[in-house]
Parts: C-alpha cells; structure tokens; sequence
C-alpha cells in the first residue's frame, strides 16, 4: 500500500471505528484539534498508563506530579518562551499563507533528487543554526519554492512568530493578567523542583513525571494527530549533579529506546536523530524517529537541558532552587536531562505500526479484513464475549462470563450478527482475543478462543479464560 494511501486509510478507519474525529467536525472542524472516541480514548489512556507506570512504578526515584495549566506569566519569560519559543515564518503575498520556513523547505527538498534534496537540507540547517532570516529567504527565492496555493514566488521576508497561545486570568483585560496555555508540561515540573524534592526527601539522582496538555499556535499544521495545536505530552525531568549529564543522557537514550521496542515495533522503525542546531536550553539533544506513513519522523526528543530552566526560574522568582549533596557536602543547581514523548504521536506510532488490510481470498471466496495488530496490553479491548446464539442460555453463561472478567480487564458483549462479521468488528479495533460460548460450552464447560493476530482457534476451559487474559494483556 503507498504511504499517503496507508495515512488516509488510517485516519478512515479512525473515524469510522469511533478513535478519532475532527474537532467540531458538524461546524466543519477546527484545524489541527482532534477529539478521541470511544475506542481511541481507551488506546490513549492505556498507553499513557504504560508510560506512567514504567517511569514511576518501575523506578524507585522517579515520581510523577500533575501540575496545572496556567502557571503565572514569569514562568515563560523566565523559561525563555516568550521571549524565543517561535518559529521563522514566510508569507506568500498572493495566497496570504503563512509556511514554517523548515517545513516549506523540506516539503521542496522531497520533489528534489535525494542528493540535491540532502544538500539543500544541509543549507537549511547552517542556516537555521545561524538564525540567519537574509539567508533562508535567499535559499527560498533562489530555488524558485512555490506557495502550492497561489504557484507563485512571491514571498515576504523571514520572521519569527511565537507558538504559545495567551489569555487573561480574571475580569481585568491588562498586561498583568495574561497567562498562557502551556506549550510544554516541563515548566511545571521545575517550579515544583523544591516542593517535591522536599516532601518526598528525594536525593539525587532523581526524577519527577507528568502527563498533560499542552499546546502550541502551529502555523503549519498537518499530518493527522502528528502536528496538532492542543496535545498531550508525557515528560519526564531527571536531576543529576553537574558534570554526569553526559553519562545519564546516554542512560536514558537507552532506556527510553528499550521502552519503544518493548512495543513490538520492529528496530527497523526507529532510528535517532541527534540536533544539529539545538534549544536555547540544551548541551545535547535528540530524537527518537519512527517511520511513520510520511517517513521517519520524531516522536520523543531526548535532551540534556543542563541546569539552565532552575538557574532562570531561581534568578527571576528570587527563590534559592538549590540542592544540598550531603556525599559531597556541596550546594549546586542540579543538571536536567528531560525525555519528552508526545501522547499523541504515540497514538499514531500505535495505530500506524498495527494497521493492516489483508487479503484473504481462496478459490472459493472473495475475502479480505483490516485488523489492528495493537500490542494486547494497549488493545482498548481485551477480550470480546460472543454467545453463537440468543438462545439456549448461551447468552447467560457470556453474561457470567463478562461478570467475572470486567472488574480485571475491559471486555466487550456482543451476541448480534454471525461470528464472522463479530470476529471483523473486533479485528478492526483490535481486541485480541474473542470466546465463543456454544452448545458444547454447556456439555463439557469449554468454548472456544480465537486469536486475533492468526485468526487459529483451539478450545479451553471456560474456567480459565478469564486468568489467560491476564497473564496475556498485563504491562509488567
Ligand atoms: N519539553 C520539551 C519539549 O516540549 P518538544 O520536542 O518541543 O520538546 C516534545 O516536544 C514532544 O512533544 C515531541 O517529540 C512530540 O512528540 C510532541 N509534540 C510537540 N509538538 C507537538 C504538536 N504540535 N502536536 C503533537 N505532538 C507534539
């Protein structure tokens, strides 16, 4: 299946399947925000518990916090977005769009060839790291790159735009009472550095976890949930003592790449990127890429932020944020080293790497499904109940059934259509496992499971159902 076909089709099934709808979709759609239905807010959730507990859970010195939104305006000029959370822009005159210059660029570097498309990109870098505006319109204009509304090349000048979306706190319209959305769930941690170090009598090394939303004023965005303007973030601050930032960074490359293969997504879908020009805040950085339908794109960045967030936020709060070693007896401002995945684009990663359309035609008979191959653990559904008939007190022993899994796992009832049809709907949001309770099941109290990834069936005892799908589906 070509790519673009695969992203179209995914973004299909989300919404006939209840995963995914356009925002607002009866007032047609609010750009780049996304609701999840039933199904797919059941995937996300089971996906940022994952990440929950393998972060806190399953190490002892990290803990997780859930700070607000708004946080006061000091915290974003201190952590320097206000000042520099922005992106070069570029108008097209005629049409009047705006474009992300390292998006219009990279965009025009694809219809190139792939050595001219690199060396352009390589420009595109040197300049972006030089923050030099003359020059990115220069490699615009001497290129000949095209608005794809208007067609022309009649562009504005290069400037910086910011992300962060403002508003104001209370019944007073001033300067003094604006607050921004959060562009990023970090902030929150640093602020509450003290508060948890303290209460928790945490010691060094240590880290503090959170998920929540964010959002950003996304000039150019596309994608499906990739790029949105409201998302979610599962971010994690690590703090070190000055000088080890180099070995934990490295620590947690690793660990976080183990994380993405405990997935079971092939190594084949990840690669690392390191930055070439990086954040205002970072001594090294990269990201983890999948390959998703449009190619290798970020979905977690990993960065070594040294101390400057708690530096910035002790100089303009006033506020000691130091931390006392007692294995050195020294006072210092710890180093940071973040990991930073949006929930989001783990969605999609999840849905992109399980989406399948399979042709199961025989001599006979015409045949084909879509399945998701999610990872059992993640599956919205565990297990589907499906009694062959309404009758014969089939539907009682799957009610029973259904009673004794629901407090353990989420577990679907269904007893309408053939099994065929019920085994489709379930590949299609992919449960993966399905009973049927037959005639049999009432004889000798067996019925029979089906597996979703090979479609093989094989009887087992009733009895035991409910304990095999939890060995099946658990995290840990
Ligand atoms: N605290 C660091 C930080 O926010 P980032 O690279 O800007 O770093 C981290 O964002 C992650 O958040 C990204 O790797 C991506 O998965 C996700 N993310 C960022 N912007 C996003 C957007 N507009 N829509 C969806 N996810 C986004």
């Amino acid at each position: 299946m070509a790519n673009e076909n695969k992203l179209q089709n995914i973004i299909g099934h989300c919404k006939e399947y209840g995963f995914i709808f356009q925002s607002s979709e009866i007032y047609d759609g609010l750009g780049a925000v996304y609701d999840y239905g039933q199904y797919g807010a059941e995937l996300k959730r089971n996906i940022r518990e994952y990440w929950w507990r393998s972060m806190t859970q399953m190490h002892d010195n990290i803990v997780g916090i859930d700070a607000a939104i708004f946080m006061h305006q000091m915290v974003w000029k201190a952590s320097g977005h206000v000042d520099n959370f922005s992106d070069p822009m570029i108008d097209n005159k005629d049409s009047k769009k705006r474009y992300r210059v390292d998006h219009l660029i990279e965009g025009f570097a694809e219809t190139l060839e792939k050595e001219k498309g690199d060396a352009l990109l390589q420009q595109m870098d040197a300049l972006l790291a030089a923050n030099d505006f003359a020059g990115l319109k220069q490699l615009i204009d001497d290129n000949k790159m095209k608005c794809a509304i208007s067609g022309t090349c009649n562009w504005t000048d290069v400037r910086q735009f910011n992300l962060m979306f403002s508003t104001e706190m209370g019944s007073v319209a001033d300067d003094a009472n604006v607050v921004y959305l959060r562009p990023e769930t970090a902030q929150g941690i640093f602020v509450n550095f003290l508060n948890v170090q303290k209460s928790g009598r945490m010691k060094i090394p240590f880290g503090i976890a959170q998920t929540g939303k964010a959002f950003r004023n996304e000039i150019v965005a596309r994608g499906f949930i990739f790029r949105m303007r409201e998302f979610e973030q599962m971010e994690m601050q690590f703090f070190v003592r000055p000088g080890t930032q180099k070995e934990w960074y490295e620590k947690w490359k690793e660990t976080r790449m183990k994380w993405h293969l405990s997935l079971g997504i092939s190594p084949d879908h990840y690669r690392f990127h390191d930055h070439v020009k990086l954040a205002h805040y970072a001594d090294a950085a990269c990201d983890i890429e999948y390959d998703f339908p449009m190619g290798f794109k970020e979905v977690e960045g990993i960065h070594s932020r040294t101390d400057f967030d708690l530096k910035q936020h002790q100089q303009f709060s006033g506020k000691k944020l130091t931390y006392f070693d007692t294995e050195i007896n020294q006072h210092y401002i710890p180093y940071v080293i973040e990991t930073s995945i949006g929930l989001d684009r783990a969605v999609m990663m999840i849905l992109s790497e399980a989406y399948e359309e399979q042709d199961l035609s025989t001599a006979e008979k015409q045949e084909s499904r879509v399945v998701l191959k999610l990872p059992a653990m993640l599956a919205p559904f565990k297990l589907a109940v499906l009694p062959l008939l309404k009758k014969d007190g089939l539907p009682e022993i799957a009610r029973e059934l259904m009673d004794q899994c629901r407090p353990h796992f989420r577990c679907f009832y269904e007893e309408k259509d053939t099994i065929g049809k019920r085994y489709r709907r379930m590949d299609a949001i992919g449960t993966p496992f399905c009973v049927t309770i037959d005639h049999q099941t009432k004889e000798d109290g067996t019925v029979t499971i089906r597996y979703r990834d090979e479609m093989t069936q094989e009887r087992i005892p009733l009895s035991s159902v409910k304990d095999m799908v939890i060995e099946k589906t658990k995290m840990f």
